[in-house]
């Protein structure tokens, strides 16, 4: 038990470096896609503390109501789309990233769509992982996670359980109650044994209506920041 408590501290010190080391590319005026996640909070409260020692002056869209209170509440000052329609850079976390190519997994905090938006926007999208997030092949780890309308849900569960997903299952939140997106939505969380072919996969979900994304961010990152044990390691594509 102490044991596991001592890796859950060491892992939480590592999201806490790389989000660190993201926050040292914010430059004055810019405007930054806020990320959601574990990972994602200790890179706003980074931030946080650089615009109230440093007087740093930027602007931030949020990928969650959590991310957005979290902002408000260390001053730092939000913004939308109509003013900020290109972000200088988006900050996120992953739940995989795929050595190489590094495509991600992303969703698990329930955010998926907010984040893809954001990070569609963002001239720079830096991804900040700690090591164990690190995979050769998408779906090892973690579920595909796929925002879906609520109503007709059975229907797309039906037709992702033909993309080769084990199991489809609506996610719960811990209280055992239906879990609601930010958008209103479901989320059905999509276990894949190994995805051989992501790009083939992406096409094949965003075909089912009632799909509005899923997790699969290909393509998007410039860059991924690893911290890992012997410190941390920058990857591009
Ligand atoms: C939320 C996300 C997160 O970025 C992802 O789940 C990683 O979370 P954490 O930093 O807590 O490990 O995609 O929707």
């Amino acid at each position: 038990m102490l044991q596991d408590e001592g890796i859950r501290d060491r892992v939480a010190q590592l999201k806490e470096e790389a989000a660190r080391q993201a926050v040292t590319y914010v430059e004055d005026g810019m405007a930054i896609g806020l990320g959601t996640g574990s990972t994602a909070r200790f890179m706003i409260d980074a931030l946080g503390e650089r615009v109230r020692t440093e007087g740093l002056r930027v602007c931030g869209i949020p990928t969650s109501e959590a991310s957005a209170e979290q902002a408000r509440r260390l001053g730092i000052p939000l913004t939308d789309f109509v003013n900020h329609p290109i972000l200088d850079i988006a900050i996120d976390g992953a739940d995989e990233v795929l050595r190489g190519s590094l495509g991600l997994v992303k969703g698990l905090g329930g955010a998926l769509l907010r984040e893809k938006i954001v990070a569609t926007a963002a001239k720079r999208f830096v991804v900040i992982v700690d090591q164990s997030k690190l995979v050769d092949k998408l779906g090892t780890h973690a579920p595909v996670p796929v925002e879906v309308t609520p109503w007709g849900w059975e229907r797309a569960a039906k037709w992702l359980g033909e993309t080769g997903a084990r199991a489809c299952k609506p996610r719960m939140t811990r209280d055992g109650s239906l879990f609601i997106t930010d958008n209103g939505n479901m989320i059905l969380d999509c276990h894949y044994p190994g995805i051989d072919n992501p790009d083939e996969l992406c096409q094949a979900i965003l075909a089912i209506t009632g799909v509005v994304d899923h997790g699969l961010f290909l393509g998007m990152a410039s860059e991924v920041l690893v911290a890992g044990l012997d410190g941390i390691e920058r990857l591009v594509p």
